[in-house]
């Protein structure tokens, strides 16, 4: 139980201008030293992504990572993680998608998952919702039963949301 609510909003810093003129940024860095305000968000993530039963959380290099790592421990699941090209050892299957200026790729070791596992794949923020989408079809194509994503920002106007085919949990929304 949260000892009192907590405006996750409040700790999230708005940065004009990064990365790139009329950008405006919204940065994680300071709900994340906050050592309260990043246990209750941790807290509630737990409590949503426990309700989809997941064996496997997977998260997006690099800020999927800082979610998916101690929720991972906290639920008794495993934890994989999806990288960009050039990282990951073994065998690998990968996906190319499009961004708004070019494309990325993302990287998943081929044995990562067995046959039906039920993962959650996690990231900071969604956005136009490619890398999120692109992620789901990656988990898949390893043969992934993804059960939800979680997010802890959601740009709600970009509708990122309705390139996702599966249960999407976001802490914190900013409608444009
Ligand atoms: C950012 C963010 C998400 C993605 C969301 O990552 O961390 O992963 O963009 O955007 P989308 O919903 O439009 O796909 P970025 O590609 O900037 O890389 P990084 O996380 O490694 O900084
Ligand atoms: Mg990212």
């Amino acid at each position: 139980k949260e000892p009192q609510p907590l405006n996750l909003k409040d700790y999230i810093s708005e940065v004009p201008d990064f990365p790139k003129p009329g950008i405006l940024f919204y940065d994680i860095s300071t709900l994340i030293r906050s050592a309260e305000a990043w246990q209750v968000a941790t807290g509630r993530l737990a409590r949503i992504i426990s309700a989809w039963q997941p064996d496997l959380l997977a998260g997006i290099e690099s800020r999927g990572f800082l979610t998916a790592a101690p929720l991972a421990q906290r639920l008794g699941c495993g934890f994989t993680m999806l990288r960009k090209p050039g990282k990951l050892p073994g065998k690998t299957i990968s996906l190319k998608y499009g961004l708004e200026y070019g494309e990325d790729e993302l990287h998943i070791q081929a044995d990562a998952i067995k046959p039906g596992q039920r993962v959650v794949v996690l990231d900071d923020l969604l956005a136009t919702g490619g890398t999120l989408a692109a992620s789901i079809d990656l988990l898949r194509k390893v043969g992934a039963e993804v059960v939800g994503a979680s997010v802890l920002i959601e740009l709600a106007g970009l509708k990122g949301r309705d390139k996702l085919d599966v249960p999407l949990n976001a802490l914190i929304t900013y409608e444009d």
